[in-house]
Order: C-alpha cells, then sequence, then structure tokens
C-alpha cells in the first residue's frame, strides 16, 4: 500500500465551470483518486476554489455583492455540483482561508530571507475618483489601432492588438467612468525566480516520464528568448492576502496583496491545514513535509495546459526557493482542451454546456463516461451531441446496461433471484476468463500511467467480452436442454456483473454502487485472481434485477439539447 496525493488544479471562483473545465482537472483527478483508493491505497485528493484576482472582483462587482460574501455563495455552489459529479474530493478548500493568508504571508517571508524577492518600481494608472490603482481590464478607452470605443487596458477586443493603458485614447475607469486618472509610481515585490533557471531546467530534465505536453510548455519557458524571468508577486487591489514578511509588516508594501498566482498554489497545502481544521484528518504534514514523512508520499497534479507553466515552474520555485522540506510534485498530468461544437467552450461568453445543466438533464455518470472516454490527451477533443448520444447509447445502454438486463432477467425468470447452482466451467468460460485477466491487466496498466482514454477503451472491451460470451453461450438456448450449463453460464454472468461494478467504479461511481447492491455484496475487493473474482458470488446468493443501469438518448432529446446550448448562457 503506498501513499498518493492527488491535486486538482482549483477552478476560479467567479462562475460555474464549463464540461472543458471538468474534464481538464477535477475529473480525471477524481478517476485517479477513486482508482487508487479501489486498489487499496492511501490516497489524499483536495481540489478548492480559486478566489483571488480581478476575475472575482469583477464578478462580485456584476453581482453586486461584497466579493468576500460573492465568494462565500460560489463556494457552496461549486461544492454542491462537484458533489452532483460525485467528485471524491477529501477537502474542497478556498484560497480565501486563514491557513492560505498564514501560509502565503509565511512563503513571502521566507524566499525574503533567502534574498529571492527584490522591489521594483513601476508607473501605473490612479483613479482619483476611486481611490485606488486600476489594473489595466480596468480601464477602457478608444483603441489607437482600429478606433474602436470600448478597447481594454490590456487588448483591443475588436482588433486583438495587445496594449498598455497608456496607450488609449480617453481612457476611463471601469469602476466609476471616471476619466480623472493619472500615471503613479508604486512599488511591487517581484519573485527572483530566473536565478533558479538551472535548478528548475534540472529537475524538469530529471522528469523523463511526464507527458510531453507538460514537458514541452515548461522547457518552452526555461528555453525562449527571456528564458525564465522574474515575476511581479503583488498587485494593487483590496481583494487577496495583504502582503506581509510572515508575521511582520511589510514596510511600503501597505494596502497591496499577493497576486492570485503567487497564493493559489499554496493553497494546495494550506487545504491539507483546512481539511485537518474540518476535523477530517489528523495530520497534514506528513502529506507535505518530506521530514514528517511526506518522503514516501507520491504526489500527482491534474491541470489544463494553460496551468502547466506555473505548476512547473513558478510554484516550484515558490517551493525550492524557500529552502524549506516541503514536497515537490512527483508527476503532471495535463490536458489539451475539449472544444465545443465546432468552436471553443468559453466561460466569459457562456458557450458550451456548464456543470449545472449538464446535470439537470443527465445524471453524472453519462457525463462522466462520455468526457473520460474522450479526454483530450493527446490533442484537442470535441464534444458534439451526436457523439455524445451514439457513446452513450452504444457503450452504456447496448452494452453495459444490456448485458445487466439481460442476465438478471433471464436468471429471476428461469432460477429466480439467487444465484443459480450446478455445472462447470467448460473451455469457452476458460476462454473468457484468459482474455478478461490480460485485459483486467492492460486497464491496471493504463489507470496507473493515467492513460485515461486507453483505460476506457479497455473497460469497455471488458464490457463487450462478456457481452459476446453471453451472445455465444446463449443460457436461453441451452436450457432447454441442458439446464446445468445454463446454470453455470448464468452464474458465471452474475458474477460479472458484480467485477464489472469494481472494475467500472472509477468511471461510472454511481452505476457501479447499485450494481453491488442488485448484487446484494459489498464484497468489492480488487481483482487478483480473475478466476476467483468471477466466482465470488457462490450458487444460493441473493441478488435482485436492478432497474434500468443506462437509458438510452433518444435523437429528439439529442436535437432539443442541441438547440437549447446552441446560444450562449446569460
Ligand atoms: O486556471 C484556473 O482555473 C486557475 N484557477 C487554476 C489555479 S491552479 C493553482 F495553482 F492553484
Ligand atoms: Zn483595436
Amino acid at each position: 500500500m503506498a501513499r498518493h496525493l492527488i491535486t486538482s488544479a482549483i477552478p476560479y471562483i467567479n462562475g460555474i465551470k464549463h464540461l472543458g473545465n471538468l474534464v481538464g482537472s477535477q475529473l480525471p483527478a477524481d478517476l485517479y483518486a477513486r482508482y487508487l483508493r479501489g486498489r487499496g491505497h492511501e490516497v489524499l485528493f483536495l481540489c478548492a476554489t480559486d478566489e483571488h484576482g480581478t476575475p472575482a472582483e469583477l464578478a462580485a462587482a456584476k453581482a453586486g455583492k461584497p466579493v468576500a460574501e460573492y465568494c462565500a455563495e460560489m463556494h457552496a455552489v461549486q461544492a454542491e455540483i462537484a458533489r452532483g459529479f460525485r467528485l471524491s474530493f477529501d477537502h474542497f478548500g478556498r484560497s480565501s482561508s486563514p491557513q492560505n493568508h498564514r501560509l502565503t504571508q509565511a512563503f513571502a517571508g521566507r524566499l525574503a530571507d533567502a534574498g529571492l524577492i527584490r522591489e521594483v518600481s513601476e508607473r501605473q494608472m490612479y483613479s482619483r475618483a476611486d481611490g485606488r490603482f486600476l489594473p489595466d481590464r480596468y480601464i477602457e478607452g478608444t483603441c489607437p489601432n482600429c478606433g474602436f470605443d470600448s478597447a481594454r487596458g490590456d487588448q483591443c477586443d475588436n482588433c486583438t492588438k495587445q496594449l498598455d493603458p497608456t496607450d488609449l485614447i480617453n481612457p476611463h475607469s471601469t469602476i466609476s467612468g471616471s476619466t480623472d486618472l493619472e500615471i503613479r509610481e508604486t512599488k511591487h515585490l517581484y519573485l527572483r525566480q530566473s536565478t533558479l533557471r538551472q535548478q528548475l531546467s534540472d529537475w524538469i530534465d530529471s522528469k523523463t516520464d511526464w507527458p510531453i505536453l507538460t514537458t514541452s510548455i515548461a522547457r518552452k519557458w526555461l528555453d525562449d528568448g527571456d528564458g525564465l524571468q522574474d515575476r511581479g508577486i503583488t498587485r494593487d487591489l483590496d481583494w487577496g492576502i495583504p502582503v506581509r514578511k510572515g508575521d511582520a509588516p511589510w514596510p511600503g508594501m501597505e494596502g497591496k496583496v499577493f497576486y492570485v498566482w503567487f497564493d493559489a498554489p499554496i493553497e494546495y497545502i494550506a487545504c491539507a491545514q483546512e481539511w485537518v481544521d474540518a476535523g477530517k484528518g489528523t495530520d497534514w504534514q506528513r502529506w507535505w513535509r518530506t521530514d514528517k514523512g511526506a518522503a514516501d508520499v507520491r504526489y500527482t497534479q491534474f491541470m489544463g495546459k494553460d496551468n502547466v507553466p506555473f505548476h512547473t515552474l513558478s510554484f516550484p520555485a515558490t517551493i525550492l526557493g524557500s529552502g524549506e522540506p516541503w514536497k515537490l510534485v512527483d508527476y503532471i498530468k495535463s490536458f489539451n482542451y475539449l472544444n465545443y461544437d465546432g468552436g471553443q467552450f468559453s466561460t466569459s461568453r457562456g458557450r458550451g454546456v456548464f456543470m449545472d445543466q449538464a446535470l439537470e438533464i443527465l445524471p453524472a455518470d453519462y457525463w462522466r463516461w462520455w468526457l473520460l472516454s474522450h479526454a483530450p490527451e493527446n490533442s484537442d477533443s470535441e464534444f458534439t451531441w451526436e457523439n455524445f448520444q451514439t457513446s452513450v447509447n452504444k457503450d452504456l445502454a447496448d452494452v453495459l446496461g444490456n448485458f445487466v438486463s439481460r442476465i438478471t432477467k433471464f436468471c429471476r425468470s428461469k432460477f429466480g433471484e439467487t444465484v443459480p447452482e450446478g455445472g462447470q466451467w467448460g473451455p469457452q468460460e476458460q476462454a473468457l476468463c484468459d482474455e478478461l485477466t490480460t485485459r483486467i491487466r492492460a486497464y491496471e496498466g493504463h489507470m496507473d500511467a493515467i492513460e485515461v482514454r486507453k483505460a476506457a477503451a479497455e473497460l469497455r472491451a471488458i464490457w463487450v467480452a462478456g457481452n459476446e460470451y453471453l451472445q455465444s453461450a446463449a443460457p436461453w438456448t441451452s436450457f432447454k436442454t441442458a439446464p446445468e450449463t445454463a446454470a453455470m453460464q448464468t452464474r458465471l454472468g452474475l458474477n460479472l456483473i458484480r467485477l464489472y461494478a469494481v472494475l467500472s467504479r472509477a468511471f461510472i461511481p454511481d452505476a457501479a454502487a447499485s450494481l453491488m447492491d442488485a448484487m446484494g455484496t459489498g464484497d468489492d475487493g480488487w481483482p487478483g485472481d480473475i478466476e476467483a473474482a468471477l466466482t465470488a458470488l457462490p450458487a444460493g446468493h441473493a441478488f435482485t434485477v436492478p432497474e434500468v443501469t443506462f437509458r438510452k438518448i433518444t435523437d429528439e432529446e439529442r436535437q432539443d439539447w442541441q438547440e437549447r446550448f446552441a446560444g450562449i448562457r446569460t
């Protein structure tokens, strides 16, 4: 038994996430956590909401709420939806927690003591009416390039030109509309991560088993022209973690907060403290401190490709720079993007299917299966309603659901609701057992390697093997001439249902739980010897015929959903 720490990239607080976000981090992380628990390992699976930064402030302003109140409400909403998708976090924390405040300030203090922080003077737009410095996206004006009158301080949405707020003609504050703006000097803290370049580069080079997607992005940032630049870790905002050097004030930094990307990954650690403080665990250090037992923990992170630079370089720079024995990540699984019906999923433009909407139309397992079996691992992938309908109807309804329903109903009608007795395995049963042994070992290999699509394909093949066996053994035919043989075939079929529930649980946890229930067993141990697993339910064991495991999606439904989700969510 090993110990596994698993974190999913923490979703921004500003709104409900779409299916593209889900499949890029939380869902595959959950798959892996569930699989490892199923294999008997000790797992700590953490996620949280990412609550700081301008997007949170803007979303709260749009909702007309104080930002702390908005974040508390949205955290509850996201937690509820995560439960709906059966995401099995051991704790779902908040980056605005007191634990993260303390830890972030402590890291900054350590980095300063190590000489890794320098102060930089910058010139930035200040709004006298608002009494604050304005981040670039809080300033709008006319684009000097195309004349568009609502260009933002960082970019013109009309002609896409990258801008500096000082380029704008007639700039104004988007908070108050005031044009009373001036350039003022302001000081910021920079993390001197360029001094850690060689150390980070050697560390990335040692990760020869990481996905190419992960290492290629990290190498690009290390090797490109300017290489790994020092980065600003403070902002002139009200909402965030106040800049302090550990417990002490930081002279000259009054009224400033840490940059959201500085404190967000530190929340991975703070979240383990929150987990303990919530009474769910007793010792967070044995997961995070290599001097306190975490040296034998295997730490895996899940994220979309846009998050890779922060996890391969910035956060490791924070950890290494602190000089303290914190756990560094052992494996980073990253994902490409999932597109939606010929375009991109987009939160800001409300395009695609959002997590709450998905659960309104179908239970979690349908979505989990499609998303995981089409995870954008080696390239971007695309959600289309046709493909969703086809996969659900074929894999879940025709293959798995149909198998379960046929064998249980047949048994009930001929032998009653107990596992039938009699008969001996023949060559066909032995062949099935051999095939399943090979396939289950391959499935374990893919799951261990977090090859999500390959694992899904192997699981589907395992379901298909049972279906084909049933089709060719045809107990409904043998029953007429050799009822003992039919009993043996049926017994094997019922045992397959239990085995499928155990193997499929990480993908489709609700269906797996109902199948275990229907089979009247709590024996969910991972199958070592497959012959033993296929005889676990003995003759005479009672079961019930389950409700429909998976239903088909009709053409009308598909069309209806296609139209309903073609527009923009407001
Ligand atoms: O891209 C995002 O959704 C970010 N909120 C991820 C942050 S992950 C981390 F570093 F905490
Ligand atoms: Zn423009």
